[in-house]
């Protein structure tokens, strides 16, 4: 037989001649299949105590030197069979923390990266040679593809979650990953306020001002705008004592970091209770709601902004 079509005379021959050209048959069935019915993923509900990971931080920080300074982070690894490293399907989080003195050498790399301060006196961010503050309450960006580094001038060692967007890096594979030639890049200025960093006290004063969602699937929120980060929506949002949320159910992958309060995040039949620092992961199409056991604000990174530009989005 050869690779001619007149010679083909059944589909064995046929598969023969596909197999050759790299094509596979539509119409044949699949160990696993290409559509299904509705959203589903191997990521699960998840949670984890702020508490005890940063036990294991300040170990960390006994065990290891300053040159890993930068690397000195818990990676929040969603425990489902075979996964190592992403906390929900597009993003990669992690606790870090940062001894007084030491200081982050400057890189920078393709996925889009965002902080939030938990416990952090005098620790500040470098972004393309601009130094910012960060803060307990804090958030900050550091958008891809921007020089940055961080350091500690405080007293107490420092504490903060952040989120990256690596493994939707990984997937669409546009990594890149360069350290500077000067090892620190020069501080050219320095700021207080900047694009960059959502200072807490304005994020209070917006949430003293923002609406609640008419159908009671959210308290007070509001977004936080990050328009050179589009992979990641952001959001800050507040709940009463003894508030519950009305059941809300959408295909974004959505973490949620207590930076105040008590309370409980049942997603599908999953109940997760947590207090300030934790970190909760609701994955797709999970109906979820919060009950809060005390005044609580609960900060959000979501990948719904991919969801709605791929026009995906569904709830
Ligand atoms: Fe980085």
């Amino acid at each position: 037989m050869t690779l001619w079509s007149e010679t083909v005379s059944s589909l064995d021959d046929l598969y023969v001649v596909t197999d050759r050209l790299d094509v596979t048959p539509g119409w044949v069935n699949r160990s696993t299949p290409i559509f299904w019915d509705s959203p589903r993923t191997a990521f699960v509900p998840a949670r984890w105590h702020y508490d005890e990971v940063r036990r294991s931080l300040d170990d960390a920080g006994r065990l290891i030197d300053v040159e890993l300074a930068e690397r000195r982070n818990l990676v929040l690894r969603n425990p489902h069979t075979g996964n190592d490293f992403a906390t929900t399907r597009g993003f990669a989080c992690a606790y870090q923390m940062i001894l007084p003195q030491e200081v982050a050498p400057t890189h920078r790399h393709s996925p889009h990266a965002v902080r939030l301060m938990i416990d952090a006196v005098g620790t500040y961010s470098v972004v393309d040679g601009e130094r910012i503050p960060m803060e307990s309450g804090d958030v900050v960006l550091t958008p891809g593809g921007s020089w940055h580094g961080h350091g500690h001038d405080g007293h107490e060692p420092a504490y903060w979650f952040d989120a990256l967007d690596i493994p939707l890096v990984h997937l669409l594979e546009p990594m890149r990953y360069e350290e500077h030639p000067d090892r620190f890049a020069p501080i050219v200025s320095r700021a207080d306020t900047s694009p960059y960093r959502f200072r807490s006290e304005d994020i209070q004063a917006r949430l003293d001002a923002a609406p609640s969602a008419p159908d009671g699937t959210h308290g007070p929120k509001i977004w936080l705008d990050a328009p050179e980060m589009p992979s990641m929506g952001l959001t800050v949002e507040r709940l009463a004592s003894g508030t519950t949320t009305t059941p809300h159910r959408s295909n974004a992958n959505r973490v949620f970091v207590v930076m105040d309060g008590s309370g409980t995040t049942t997603a599908g039949d999953t109940e997760l209770t947590w207090s300030r620092g934790d970190t909760v992961v609701v994955p797709t199409w999970s109906t979820y709601h919060h009950a809060a056991t005390s005044d609580a604000t609960l900060f959000g990174v979501s990948d719904e902004p991919v969801m709605r530009a791929l026009n995906y989005y569904r709830e």
